[in-house]
């Protein structure tokens, strides 16, 4: 079951099929969808129903999505986790109309909250293409140091792009909640 989780400005919710349209709507735009790996180029309608389609409300933890919805605004993007080779993997992305605001650093920390309130789990990973400079600075913000490079398919570009290592350990999230109050 996926909790509401509500944070000063929106809550986190459920993808649902009505999500669908803004889903495609706002991941077929090239510098969404070119700073993410694993979002093909264009992107669909039917690219967005089959993925809403795996979104099983039962999923574990580590595979939960949240839809971020504003009030009178609505579904203004993603977050979520995933189980990678190497651990959990936070990902995001936000329709371009909802960048600067301040939305990404706010979602990803209620997500991270209920991640390590939910799981055992002793960190988080994560990373950014080289050149996303914005995402690097939200997870800055949120406590994720670089761990090293690799490579990495961007399925949007086709190539494999050179990718900044992050992790995000239990311990520094608790440091770093404390700190918020
Ligand atoms: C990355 C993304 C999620 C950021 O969301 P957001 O809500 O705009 O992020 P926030 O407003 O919470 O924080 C952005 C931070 O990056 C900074 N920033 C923005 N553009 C920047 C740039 N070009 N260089 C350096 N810092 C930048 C902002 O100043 C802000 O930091 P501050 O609060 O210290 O000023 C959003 O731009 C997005 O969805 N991009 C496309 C998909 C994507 O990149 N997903 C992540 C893949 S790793």
């Amino acid at each position: 079951m996926v909790p509401v989780l509500k944070t000063p400005r929106f809550i986190l919710r459920q993808p649902t099929i009505g999500d669908a349209d803004p889903i495609a709507r706002f991941l077929n735009d090239f510098e969404v969808a070119g700073n993410l790996a694993r979002v093909p180029f264009p992107y669909h309608l039917s690219d967005a129903r089959a993925w809403l389609a795996t979104r099983k409300a039962s999923l574990p933890a580590a595979e939960t999505n949240f839809a971020i919805d504003l009030p009178g605004e609505g579904f203004a993007g993603q977050v979520g986790f995933h189980q990678g080779p190497h651990g959990v993997i936070i990902g995001y992305w936000l329709g371009r109309p909802f960048w600067g605001r301040g939305i990404m650093t706010e979602a990803a920390t209620a997500s991270l909250d209920w991640f390590f309130d939910t799981t055992g789990a002793r960190e988080v990973i994560s990373g950014v293409f080289h050149f996303n400079a914005a995402s690097l600075a939200v997870q800055r913000k949120l406590g994720f140091t670089e761990t090293g490079r690799s490579s990495l398919l961007c399925l949007a570009r086709g190539i494999q792009v050179e990718h900044i290592d992050t992790v995000l350990a239990r311990s520094v999230w608790k440091a770093g909640r404390l700190a918020r109050g």
